[in-house]
């Protein structure tokens, strides 16, 4: 088996794509990762595709100075508007979470009643729903923006009486659909899963997009032969555009463990 040691590099529009990089730790513990966080531009979510496709070019150049062997666009705003761009533009493999998290719900979903919360962003481009449509050409999609679920998990909120009040107040459309899989379409909502769980009265399967994406890059570096598969401890760098002490503090509990090799850099240079 030939090994590569390079570095995985992955890029969010802040701390959220930690979410990501911990399903791809527990899936490839070999593999060494650097993490782009837009901790200056972040949020994505509310901004034209032309601008987020211009930070994710801008993102996928620094990543690439670091010699990175794949890419995975955790953003799934960015996954969204950009990923196309930006395979046609670098030659490396790179992956969003939009067509592994489609892929999960097409198979989740019994009834073919799917439900899809995330940005505005990623639910107006209907990205998720064009490849779920692809996958099951009868389902029914419903999809709604959770723009609040962004900020309440980067506070600290998410299982407290706030993010059950916000989720309330998205999801009470949902539950009138019938669905039976609903794709948590952004990075951050997998910290939200016990809400929207007790909220859906546990009856709707979550998909967490992260999941799938992980073992999408494991079946992509395996069939590219770049996959690590030297047993020590993997390596972890983290960089962002401002604030590392909050993206310390907060990532910690994204990843459940600290964060210790960080540094912020000029994105724009
Ligand atoms: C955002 O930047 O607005 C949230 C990240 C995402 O879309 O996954």
């Amino acid at each position: 088996m030939k090994l590569d040691t390079r570095p995985i590099g992955v890029f969010d529009s802040g701390i959220g794509g930690l979410t990501v990089v911990k399903e791809i730790m527990d899936t490839l513990p070999n593999e060494n990762i650097v993490y782009f966080g837009d901790t200056a531009r972040v949020p994505y979510g509310s901004k034209s595709a032309e601008t987020v496709t211009r930070f994710a070019k801008q993102n996928t150049r620094f990543l690439l100075t670091k010699n990175v062997k794949a890419i995975v666009v955790a953003c799934n705003t960015a996954s969204a508007f950009s990923l196309d761009e930006l395979q046609n533009a670098f030659e490396i493999p790179v992956i969003g979470v939009i067509k592994p998290g489609a892929n999960a719900a097409a198979k989740a979903s019994k009834n073919k009643r799917i439900g899809i919360i995330g940005t505005e962003g990623t639910v107006n481009s209907r990205a998720y729903e064009k490849a779920i449509i692809k996958l099951l050409p009868d389902a029914k999609i419903y999809a709604y923006p959770c723009p609040l679920f962004v900020p309440i998990v980067e506070e600290g909120w998410a299982n407290t009486k706030v993010s059950y009040m916000v989720a309330e107040e998205y999801l009470s459309q949902l539950k009138e659909k019938q669905i039976d899989a609903l794709v948590m379409g952004c990075t951050h909502y997998p910290l939200l899963t016990k809400v929207v769980d007790d909220v859906l009265e546990h009856k709707v399967k979550l998909i967490n997009p992260a999941r799938e994406t992980a073992l999408e890059l494991k079946r992509i570096l395996n069939e590219n032969c770049i996959e690590n598969t030297i047993d020590n401890s993997a390596e972890y760098e983290y960089y962002v555009s401002d604030n590392p002490d909050k993206f310390k503090r907060v990532g910690g509990n994204f990843l459940e463990h600290d964060i210790i090799n960080i540094r912020k850099i000029d994105i724009e240079k």
